[in-house]
C-alpha cells in the first residue's frame, strides 16, 4: 500500500492504480472524453488533467499511475483554466450544429462544455470540412465533422469486436479517424456491429436508422433480453410514442456490456412490420373441423379437377390461440394413439427463455411421454 494526498485528502491505495482510478474510488469527479472503462485509456484529449505536486506539467489522470507521497489537486484554479482551454479547442474543430444534431443531450463534448462553461471560439469554428453522412454503412451514419479524435471508436472496434476497421491517418491538424485506410467500413470488415457508435463520445458516428428521429430526452428506455440467440445479451429500446425506434447498448448489462452483434443492435424493424405474424395461422380444413379427404372431395367434385390446383382449403388462415393449441394437442394425442409416444420429437429453441425450453422438456417427457427432445444449439 502507499500513501498519498488527493485535493487534501490523505489516502492508503494499491501502487499501479491511475490517478483516475483512485480518485473514482474515493469518490472524486474528474472528468474524462477519450477514456472508457472498457478500453485501454490512451491519454489523447487532455479532459483529465491534474496537478500533481512539484510536477512539471498537468499530467492526465487516466494514465498516470499513483506513486508514495503523491499530492494531486483534481480541480485547481490552473486545472480549471487548462480543461476549459481544451474544450474550446475542441470547440473549435466542431460544427456549431447542436440544437438539431440527433446526440444532443447524451454528447459528452456538450456535457462538459456546459459543465466548464466553453464556449465556441470567438475566432470562429472551421466548420463543414469533411462529408456529412460520408460511410455508405447501411446502419453507421459517420460525420467526422464532430469527431474530437478520441479513438474510442478505433479501441472499441479493435478491442472488442477484433475488427479493426479504424484507424487514425495523417498528423497535427489534418489528422483524421478513418476506415481501412481511406476505403469504406464495410471494406474494411466492418460487420456493422455499431460498437464504435455505442462509444462514439460525440455525433460523429450514430445510427443511420433511426437519425432525426428522437432526441435523447424524447425515448424511453425499456431494458430488454435479445431475443434473436441464447447468449442472452441486454440493450435498451428506444421507444417513442409506443413505438420502438432504436437500441442502445446498456453498460450495465451482465453478459454482453456494451457489445452487440448487427442483429441485436439493428434487427428490430420486424417489431412494427406490417407483415409481421402476430396470431397463430391454421390450414383452413383444420379451422373448418374438416377432415382433409373430406375437402379434397369437395373440391374435385366442385371442380372437377385434382385438388393440388385447388389449395384454398389448405391455405393457412389465422386462428385464436385457444383454437390452434387446442388443434395442436388433437393432433398429438391421434398421433400418439395411432403410433405411439416415440413417433413424436420436439425441438426447442435457443430463442426461448431457459425457464420455456424447461417445460418443453416436461411437456416431452411428462405429457406426451417421450424422451424425443433436442435444441437447436446442438445442430
Ligand atoms: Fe484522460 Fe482523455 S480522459 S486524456
Amino acid at each position: 500500500m502507499i500513501n498519498i494526498k488527493l485535493d487534501g485528502k490523505d489516502i492508503q491505495t494499491e501502487a499501479g492504480k491511475t490517478i483516475l482510478q483512485v480518485a473514482k474510488e474515493s469518490g472524486v469527479h474528474i472528468p474524462t472524453l477519450c477514456y472508457h472503462k472498457d478500453l485501454s485509456p490512451t491519454g489523447n484529449c487532455r479532459m483529465c488533467i491534474v496537478e500533481v505536486k512539484g510536477g512539471r506539467f498537468l499530467q492526465a489522470a487516466c494514465v498516470t499511475p499513483v506513486a508514495e507521497g503523491m499530492e494531486i489537486e483534481t480541480s485547481s484554479e490552473k486545472v480549471t483554466r487548462d480543461r476549459k482551454l481544451t474544450l474550446e479547442l475542441m470547440l473549435a474543430n466542431h460544427p456549431m450544429d447542436c440544437l438539431t444534431c440527433d446526440v444532443t443531450g447524451e454528447c459528452e463534448l456538450q456535457d462538459l462544455a456546459y459543465e466548464y462553461r466553453a464556449k465556441f471560439p470567438e475566432w470562429g469554428t472551421k466548420g463543414k470540412r469533411y462529408q456529412i453522412d460520408s460511410d455508405p454503412n447501411p446502419f453507421v451514419r459517420v460525420d467526422m465533422n464532430k469527431c474530437i479524435l478520441c479513438r474510442r471508436c478505433e479501441l472499441a472496434c479493435a478491442e472488442i469486436q477484433v475488427r479493426d476497421v479504424w484507424g487514425v491517418a495523417k498528423r497535427g491538424f489534418s489528422e483524421q479517424i478513418v476506415a481501412g485506410a481511406g476505403t469504406n467500413m464495410l471494406e474494411a470488415r466492418c460487420e456493422s456491429c455499431g460498437q464504435c457508435v455505442a462509444y462514439c463520445p460525440t455525433g460523429a458516428l450514430s445510427n443511420k436508422l433511426n437519425y432525426g428521429m428522437a432526441l435523447a430526452h424524447q425515448v424511453r428506455k425499456v431494458t430488454t433480453t435479445c431475443s434473436y440467440c441464447g447468449v442472452g445479451c441486454q440493450f435498451d429500446l428506444l421507444v417513442k410514442n409506443n413505438k420502438v425506434i432504436g437500441v442502445s447498448s446498456n453498460p450495465n448489462s451482465p453478459v454482453n456490456g456494451m457489445a452487440l452483434c448487427v442483429k441485436g443492435r439493428y434487427g428490430y424493424d420486424y417489431i412494427h412490420h406490417p407483415d409481421r405474424v402476430t396470431k397463430p395461422r391454421v390450414r383452413r380444413y383444420l379451422l373448418e373441423g374438416k377432415k382433409k379427404e373430406e375437402i379434397r372431395e369437395q373440391i374435385e367434385e366442385k371442380r372437377g379437377k385434382p385438388a393440388s390446383d385447388t389449395p384454398s382449403a389448405w391455405d393457412w388462415v389465422e386462428a385464436e390461440w385457444d383454437v390452434a393449441l387446442e388443434i395442436v394437442a388433437e393432433k398429438f394425442r391421434m398421433i400418439k394413439e395411432a403410433h405411439g409416444a416415440d413417433s413424436i420429437g420436439l425441438l426447442t429453441s435457443a430463442k426461448c427463455l431457459n425457464e420455456e425450453n424447461y417445460l418443453m422438456n416436461k411437456l416431452a417427457r411428462q405429457v406426451i411421454g417421450t424422451n424425443n427432445i433436442d435444441h437447436c444449439a446442438r445442430l
